[in-house]
């Protein structure tokens, strides 16, 4: 990078999938239709653990319009899953939770389809169910799964009855640190079940053709991954199953896994005709892809100067009836736990337990938020009983250059000291206790840039540009467009001379998908890989035309140029057509993980993040001294981004993932009481509306990672992180009142008001050395 002023990368230019969306012109999987179309409706179960034991579809097919009914009876039993193959398609015999697919109709419209859903005749006979993950964890509990020892699953989670998962990290000794600190704090922090949100409900189309192949059109973020698990719920070689991906309203990690698109398949190769299946809201509460709630104790040792000498720390994640990501989550919960500081003494362990409630999947940093909450809100209360300044607590204990991570991985371009500086210099932290109900709190965490391997292929258009094939989903974060801006700035073209092919299974290559942080990074890394190959393509034809050898030829202006010699790019591309069938690039790439100690990690299937980024929160509140309403005044975010490769969508993503953070802090829970969801409607479950979203000030830090496109850092999850701890921090610092439940309801902290009239100190268990 060092003197070379790039044109396009770090440019704020507009993202080539703006028009369309602006103008509703896109076309997103809800919109997708083919003509002799039939849909489907799901008959969900309202028992929570129950036996079916009479199950009727007589009146249903009795129905006019109805053209297929499913039921377990009439599929083969096929379970599928991210880390455990535990969940049938339809509730094979049993259902485990309330929102549970029991039968499957396609009708020819909607409304028939839901008619017929009501004629279906079920009888139940109940079963003991198990709620709460601690009473799930207990001796003698209910097994929501009592055959899960028969199931198949990744070898790297230890497994035991409601235990989908556990796993831990550690160093150390930590009670020799606990018997040698000044104080010792314990506290429990609790999360709560969040929908990612998502504008689009999850949709596909799906239909067979001659040969006995599916197609499936469906806004999945990760159509490969969706390829192979449809596959295997469909009975069929995964080259049957091609995955076409039209446009992606949102995703937020809500749209990783087999959610409509094996109803889809199954009604469609049933009936012979092509069938759409989409969510309605109250679908979408009962049985998508929601936030783990969370259950995190912590106990620290601390010196008296504030120093972190002792760490042990328990992450228990309610995963619901099918495991999912959850023993995924609990793991990277562990690596948030430590935060991005150094701990002398350290043993932190995740567990991923079973209830009779919905399945719940990866939502944008997952575990992050939650872990974060405690670790961040637990900091300020230690250095408030200390009477130490929690920002040079923090600053005491942060990560520096070179430090080892929690898995004993090497640290580089380690930026946690500059983020807290900035965002505390940032929000005016001199004067973070400005008075009576006011208060300003701040957070900071680290996060990984997900790895996985990225191909694409970069083909040249007869007017010298170029579209770029890749198998990575544009979910609306402009993360192609970056990965663009990446190809252009290396060919010598404009931003305007790339085009981005729609993601068809069949015929873009291979990619780990639009997740983790991680598509503008690898996808821009491939993009110089195949630039690179295109470059040298592109100079052959130039050298074979003049006769020349290809040393010294550079591409500048949409040309090829040699001392003053110059050949268009559309020169080329023409000549390519006539006598080499056109010019076309490869690109591959994978992220390595950096090499840690496995004497530290157990059952962990990510121990070492790759080029993680760091990031501080600040925020300036008020709280109403009668009903705590907490009214944001300002929000600060630094983040390390490594390099902005578009600063404009850098900032959308600081800002919508704030939005979400807030949500998640202040308002949003999918409420459960004895199974059932009391509030599965856009009404009752409390999103942030724009009245109630501050502005959000995003301050970014570029300090380059090793491997990243220019030294680029996964940016799209971070700004979820830290908003749960921030905002209580200073709603701590505003009321005196400390909530370690979320979300801090405006109730929770008026109630706390009416408990402790005069707290203003957190209460902490105090233990002296020895
Ligand atoms: Mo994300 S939760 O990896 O889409």
């Amino acid at each position: 990078m060092s003197g070379y002023q790039h044109r396009v990368a770090g440019q704020r230019l507009s993202r080539l999938d703006g028009v369309g969306k602006v103008t509703g012109r896109h076309v997103y999987a809800a919109d997708f239709a083919l003509p002799g179309m039939l849909f489907g409706k799901i008959l969900r179960s309202p028992h929570a653990h129950a036996r079916i034991v009479r199950l009727d579809t007589t009146k249903a097919r009795a129905l006019p319009g109805v053209r297929t009914i499913l039921t377990a009876r009439d599929i083969p039993i096929i379970r599928f899953g991210t880390a455990i193959k535990d969940r049938p398609m339809l509730a094979d015999g049993e259902v485990r939770f309330v929102g549970e697919a029991i039968a499957a109709v396609a009708a020819t419209t909607m409304e028939i389809a839901a008619r017929a859903i009501g004629l279906i005749e079920v009888e139940y006979e109940a079963l003991p169910a198990v709620f709460d993950p601690e009473a799930a964890l207990a001796d003698g509990a209910p097994l929501v799964h009592p055959q899960w020892s028969t199931y198949q699953a990744l070898p790297v989670f230890a497994r035991d009855g409601n235990v989908s998962g556990r796993c831990s990290i550690g160093h150390g000794d930590v009670e020799a640190g606990f018997a040698e600190a000044y104080r010792v704090y314990e506290h429990r922090f609790t999360s709560q079940l969040v929908h990612p949100g998502y504008t689009e409900p999850r949709a596909a189309v799906a239909s067979w053709d001659g040969n006995g192949d599916v197609i499936v059109w469906t806004n999945t973020q990760l159509p490969f991954d969706m390829k192979n698990m449809l596959a295997d719920v469909l009975d069929l070689p995964a080259s049957k199953v091609r995955v076409i991906v039209p446009g992606i309203g949102g995703g937020f990690g809500g749209k990783l896994r087999v959610g409509v698109e094996h109803f889809a398949g199954w009604l469609a190769r049933k009936a012979r005709r092509p069938v759409k299946v989409m969510t309605t809201s109250e679908e979408e509460l009962l049985d998508a892809y929601p936030r783990q709630p969370t259950i995190v104790t912590l106990k620290t040792g601390v010196a008296r100067d504030g120093t972190l000498l002792a760490r042990k720390g328990q992450v228990i994640v309610d995963c619901g009836a099918y495991a999912n990501s959850g023993p995924a989550t609990a793991a990277v919960a562990l690596q948030v736990l430590n935060g991005p500081y150094r701990t002398a003494n350290l043993f932190l362990e995740g567990v991923a337990v079973y209830t009779n409630k919905g399945a719940t999947g990866s939502f944008r940093a997952p575990a992050g938020p939650m872990a974060n909450f405690a670790v961040e809100s637990q900091i300020d209360m230690i250095a408030d009983d200390l009477g130490i300044d929690p920002l040079d607590m923090r600053l005491g204990n942060a990560f520096h250059e070179g430090d080892s991570g929690p898995a004993g991985e090497k640290l580089a371009s380690v930026s946690i000291a500059e983020c807290l500086t900035r965002a505390a210099d940032a929000i005016g932290w001199k004067d973070r206790k400005p008075g009576r109900g006011r208060g300003k709190g701040i957070a900071c965490s680290w996060w990984m840039t997900t790895g996985g391997s990225s191909g694409v292929y970069v083909k040249i258009n007869p007017e010298g540009t170029v579209t770029l094939i890749s198998g990575a989903v544009e979910i609306g974060t402009g993360a192609l467009t970056g990965a663009a801006q990446i190809l252009a700035e290396e060919l010598g073209i404009d931003l305007a001379d790339v085009s981005v092919a729609d993601v068809d299974t069949e015929s873009t290559p291979f990619d780990y998908g639009a997740q983790g942080s991680r598509t503008a990074f690898s996808v821009g890394n491939a993009c110089r890989v195949a630039a690179a190959d295109l470059r040298r393509q592109v100079f052959e034809i130039a050298a074979s035309q003049w006769q020349v050898p290809v040393d010294g030829m550079r591409l500048d202006g949409k040309a090829v140029v040699l001392g003053n010699r110059r050949m268009t790019l559309a020169d080329i591309a023409a000549l390519s057509l006539r006598a080499g069938g056109g010019l076309i690039s490869h690109g591959a790439v994978i992220q390595p993980m950096p090499t840690f100690d496995p004497a530290r990690v157990r059952n962990h299937p990510l121990p070492a993040w790759t080029s993680p980024s760091y990031h501080a929160h600040a925020v300036d509140l008020s709280v109403d001294q009668v009903t705590g309403e907490v009214s944001i005044n300002r929000y600060v975010v630094v983040q390390d981004v490594g390099y902005a490769i578009n600063p404009t969508y850098i900032e959308g993503q600081i800002e919508g993932g704030v939005t979400q953070g807030i949500g998640q802090t202040l308002s949003e829970e999918i409420v459960y009481q004895d199974g059932r969801v009391l509030n599965a409607n856009l009404t009752d479950y409390k999103m942030p509306t724009a009245m109630d979203v501050p502005r959000i000030e995003s301050i970014l830090v570029q300090s380059p990672s090793v491997n990243g496109p220019y030294g680029a850092k996964g940016v799209g999850e971070p700004p979820c992180i830290q908003p749960p701890a921030a905002i209580a921090n200073a709603i701590a610092v505003a009321t005196g009142v400390r909530v370690q439940t979320l979300p801090i309801t405006a109730e929770k902290i008026a109630l706390a008001r009416l408990d402790e009239p005069r707290s203003s100190q957190p209460k902490s268990r105090r233990d002296e050395p020895g």
